[in-house]
């Protein structure tokens, strides 16, 4: 009689406890996480957010992970959960543990009814654990609305995940069209649950230059200004007329840096600062003529021009002094190990016909203006080891010999990288198909203008980094991928997020996760309910790949 009385306790006991915690069982088609993770075991239940949750951390590092999370809750539940350095174990607690077996950004993430644990060595596998974390949350979490009929319940899950590849890349040109620094935090924000842990920066080009250098202000005041011909196509713009007013473009202040590098920081993501040379740099010259061969005059072109012929000269010493005071502020603003230098597209028409780049040929001996470019880059190259950083430029760098310690971003197709991953270099893979965003993404006839192409989800999903023709040695070299837009056809944020999403979720999970978990049908039906996320978020995602069941074939060409 007194055992069933204890039982009949102890039962009251548990029903007080758990009957007002609302509780339900998830199926499998009920969780879409983006990217794919390594291992997962879903279990029966749920674990209950609420007022009374806290978060336990270590470090100030994971505080900054745990406020960042917490803050989610603020505006959709209208209360966040407490966090507690140090504190000891308790119930309804999501604490925080350091496990230096886990690698660099790995994490395991073990949800039970009362607690959650998440296991990690570095902050950035603290950073991933909540990412899915977030994932497994409803949508709702992302609103910024209050929402009152919302149980905040994530499944009783057990999973482990790593990525398979370290460069899980962005790029956003933001010369073609400028983004202000409030749109690049979004964009952050936005890349950020999607595990993608690098954003380069076109920060320059024929277009129009967008980063405060101190000691040449003109490279703004100037170069970050064209006139204004949106209403026309891009290839036929009409350049600047004497006395006509250039009030389009924009350019970000040493500040504004400061703060979207910080704020990337905060979400594990590096930020790739790229300064392009030779080539590409009529905005800095029509701030500064005396770099160039001719010495200008020159206005920064409202549109396409092809070829831009006007590129720095290789023969003026007082070129390579520019550039190294421009990188060194550059350095300083962006803790990033890589500086990108551009590199692509440079014509050479003009070095050939310059007294001072062909004298430059001569006393170094080299054979012509190919060489001439390797010899501009080389000599960049040890400016930028000398501050212990690594020169990134487009595959264009391999030709006449690539500097000794660069990093290639192939994109003229895979060869590139091919080539330079057997010579020993590392290489981020960026080809044309399926990585340029700014191409087409579903029919032509039902999409906004874009310069062409045609790269649609499944593309993007069955993209692999490593090509075929790479031994395993070689492989090795391949750090990982990006998707580029450019941003000629996108004059808006808005469209630059169309251009952007869902395909980067495609390309976050070719990045993030292995072969062995891939699986285009299972995306297919995660990304319909991963875009619920996009909308509660504000994100505008083309819904092209919806039209088609997710696959969609380039149109026979007539
Ligand atoms: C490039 O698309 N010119 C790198
Ligand atoms: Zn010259």
């Amino acid at each position: 009689m007194k055992q069933r009385f204890t039982g009949l306790i102890i039962l009251l006991a548990g029903c007080f406890l758990w009957s007002c915690q609302p509780q339900e069982t998830f199926s499998a088609k009920e969780i879409a996480l983006i990217p794919q993770v390594q291992k997962m075991t879903l279990g029966a239940s749920s674990f209950h957010f609420s007022e009374g949750t806290t978060l336990v951390v270590q470090n100030t590092e994971q505080e900054g992970i745990a406020t960042l999370f917490a803050n989610l809750f603020e505006k959709s539940a209208g209360w966040k959960p407490k966090i507690v350095n140090g504190g000891s174990e308790g119930s309804s607690q999501l604490i925080f543990k350091t496990d230096g077996n886990l690698n660099e950004e790995g994490y395991t993430l073990d949800i039970k009814t009362d607690k959650i644990e998440i296991k990690a060595s570095k902050p950035a596998g603290f950073f991933y654990a909540i990412q899915t974390l977030r994932q497994l949350l409803p949508a709702e979490v992302e609103s910024s609305q209050k929402q009152d009929k919302t149980e905040w319940l994530v499944p009783v899950i057990s999973i482990s995940d790593s990525p398979a590849f370290k460069w899980r890349g962005y790029m956003l040109d933001v010369s073609r069209h400028f983004f202000p620094k409030e749109d690049v935090i979004q964009m952050i924000d936005f890349l950020a649950i999607h595990k993608i842990n690098t954003l380069h920066l076109h920060l320059l080009d024929d277009q129009g230059w967008r980063i405060e250098i101190k000691k040449y202000p003109k490279l703004t005041a100037i170069g970050g200004w064209r006139v204004d011909r949106e209403d026309k196509p891009w290839n036929s713009r009409p350049k600047q007329e004497a006395g006509e007013k250039a009030t389009n473009g924009g350019f970000y202040t040493q500040e504004d840096v400061k703060e979207m590098v910080a704020y990337a920081q905060k979400r594990y993501i590096n930020i790739v600062p790229e300064i392009e040379m030779p080539a590409h740099v009529t905005a800095a010259l029509a701030a500064y003529p005396q770099y160039s061969c001719t010495g200008g005059p020159f206005t920064v072109l409202p549109g396409g021009v092809w070829p831009v012929t006007d590129i720095y000269c290789a023969g003026n010493d007082s070129t390579f002094l520019f550039l190294q005071d421009v990188l060194s502020e550059v350095i300083d603003l962006f803790p990033s190990k890589y500086i990108h230098i551009g590199g692509d597209e440079a014509t050479k028409t003009e070095w050939d016909k310059c007294p001072k780049c062909q004298k430059r040929i001569k006393t170094e001996g080299l054979k012509n203006s190919g060489e001439l470019q390797s010899y501009f880059i080389k000599r960049i190259e040890k400016f930028i080891n000398s501050k212990d950083r690594v020169l990134l430029g487009w595959d264009e760098i391999l030709e006449g010999g690539l500097p000794p310690k660069a990093t290639v971003m192939s994109w003229r197709g895979t060869q590139g990288g091919i080539d330079a991953a057997k010579q020993g270099h590392d290489v981020v893979m960026t080809p044309g198909q399926p990585c340029y965003f700014d191409h087409y993404q579903g029919a032509k006839e039902e999409e906004p203008l874009a310069i062409g192409g045609f790269n649609p989800l499944n593309k993007v999903y069955e993209f692999d980094p490593i090509p075929k023709e790479l031994d395993a040695e070689a492989a090795k070299h391949i750090l990982g991928a990006q998707a580029n837009l450019w941003t000629e056809y996108v004059p808006t944020f808005k469209h630059a997020q169309y251009m952007t999403f869902p395909r980067i979720a495609a390309m976050a999970e070719a990045l993030w996760s292995s072969k062995e978990v891939k699986n285009w049908d299972d995306f297919y039906r995660r990304i319909q309910t991963f875009t619920k996320r996009y909308d509660q978020m504000g994100i505008n995602y083309a819904k092209s790949a919806f039209k088609t069941g997710g696959k969609a074939e380039e149109p026979a060409k007539k």
